[in-house]
């Protein structure tokens, strides 16, 4: 087959997606809409943004496009995928309907309390008096959450009494993301982990699982980000724990999606976490997470073009996966995930990539532009780096060789991706 791929995005996640799909044997041209740069090296980015659906339809016809996957999830939020499938092309992505599972946290936690998919006991408010009640019948720690986009910053874990009725007032009294309503959660604790899976109604082939790293600084501390790091396999997530989160979540929400009139197809993401009682979900995303997908990807053995494709088709398949592990460190702007500035030199970038296959790394680029032949920093996550190893602490080793090539003074990365878990 010469199978034209269009890939929809701009990120780390994007340039991962695009690596895989050049190794299936059944493509021959991929296009990444918009891409950047540093994805511009390999693959063919076209000038057209995420949520321009029409131009995008209108791209994919004129093309010959024979299948289109969706990274963010602000493109299925508006639509993408209703309007493709209307027009008769093949996408692999949630409708807007079914992308509510991440767009709509009380659209999330009701669908789990009514099809009784382990995550915790909750309450939807919107109006302070009330939350405030319900806050002190149960005390703390307690889990405040706006029901919304809210740039993640919509989450506060209190401690303490006063943290979650601050929380509470911000959202409710002070509107500080908007009017809208606030679930109110049970505190859950255990280590988390991210579950994926290629999921096509009630057919779910799940990932490796991976662990990532959401505070900006080393040691768990600093501000939410979007992820500053990543590794697969996650050895203190035991497999037994992975199966029971597969047959007790995976299966039973895409199910639940089905029998619902939502059915969903694309990648469900799941948030998970193991408590003592088993895992279960914090949040579900309704795409492929970032950075997860920059080392899960890599792991996969099977053709991802194929396994998508045969999914869409009701073939039955399993997924093969490589031995090694993955490690990725992502190199952030200073100040991410507030402001920074934009155009500033990274040096490294030619002489690191031309050594990759060598040293056992991947490079993928998040947010990097090319200005005047010189590569710039263009966004909060700017490269991930990503270490392969027959063991993890081999693949962090060959992730921070790296990394320190490419540091310089207007970028920052943690030094402890892979914490805990791996043993030197
Ligand atoms: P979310 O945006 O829902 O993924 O939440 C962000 C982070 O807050 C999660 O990765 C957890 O570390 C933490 N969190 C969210 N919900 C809970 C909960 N119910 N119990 C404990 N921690 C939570
Ligand atoms: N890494 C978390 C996410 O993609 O939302």
């Amino acid at each position: 087959m010469n199978l034209n791929i269009l890939i929809i995005g701009r990120g780390g996640r994007e340039h991962a997606i695009a690596w895989k799909t050049a190794q299936s044997k059944l493509v021959s041209k991929i296009f990444v809409a918009p891409g950047n740069d540093g994805i511009a090296e390999s693959f063919t980015c076209i000038n057209i943004n995420e949520t321009d659906t029409e131009q995008l339809v209108r791209f994919a016809k004129e093309n010959n496009i024979h299948l289109t996957i969706v990274g963010p999830e602000a493109a299925l939020m508006n639509g993408i995928v209703d309007l493709f499938q209307k027009e008769g092309l093949k996408i692999f992505g949630p409708t807007k309907a079914a992308a509510q599972i991440e767009g709509s946290k009380q659209f999330a936690k009701e669908l789990m309390q009514k099809h009784r998919i382990p995550t915790a006991d909750f309450q939807v408010f919107d109006n302070y008096a009330n939350a405030k009640q319900y806050l002190l019948a149960k005390g703390t720690p307690i889990v405040i959450k706006y029901d919304g986009l809210a740039a993640g910053k919509g989450v506060v874990v209190a401690m303490s009494m006063e943290e979650a009725d601050q929380a509470l007032q911000e959202m409710l009294l002070k509107n500080r993301f908007g009017k809208g309503k606030v679930v109110i959660e049970e505190f859950l604790a255990g280590p988390e982990f991210s579950l994926m899976a290629f999921v096509h109604n009630e057919t779910v082939l799940p990932l490796a699982i991976a662990q990532d790293h959401k505070r900006a600084f080393d040691g768990d501390r600093g501000p939410n980000t979007g992820g500053m790091g990543a590794y697969t396999p996650v050895p203190i997530i035991p497999q037994t724990a992975v199966d029971d989160a597969v047959n007790s979540i995976m299966i039973p929400t895409a199910k639940a999606m089905v029998e619902d009139g939502t059915p969903f197809t694309g990648i469900l993401y799941g948030g998970l976490i193991l408590t003592k009682t088993g895992p279960k979900v914090i949040e579900f995303n309704a795409r492929f997470g970032d950075p997860e997908t920059e080392v899960v990807l890599p792991k996969m053995k099977s053709d991802m073009i194929e396994v998508i494709l045969k999914l869409l088709d009701g073939e039955e398949q399993t997924i093969e996966w490589h031995e090694n592990a993955f490690l990725g460190v992502v190199l952030a702007s200073k100040g991410y995930p507030e402001s920074f500035e934009k155009g500033i030199e990274i040096k490294g970038i030619e002489a690191e990539s031309r050594k990759q296959k060598a040293e056992n790394v991947i490079l993928f680029h998040c947010g990097t532009a090319k200005k005047e032949e010189k590569w710039v920093n263009n966004g909060g996550r700017v490269l991930i780096v990503v270490g392969v190893g027959d063991t993890l602490a081999n693949a962090r080793k060959n992730a921070y060789l790296t990394t320190e090539n490419l540091s310089s003074d207007n970028l920052f990365y943690r030094t402890d991706i892979g914490g805990q878990a791996i043993e030197n």
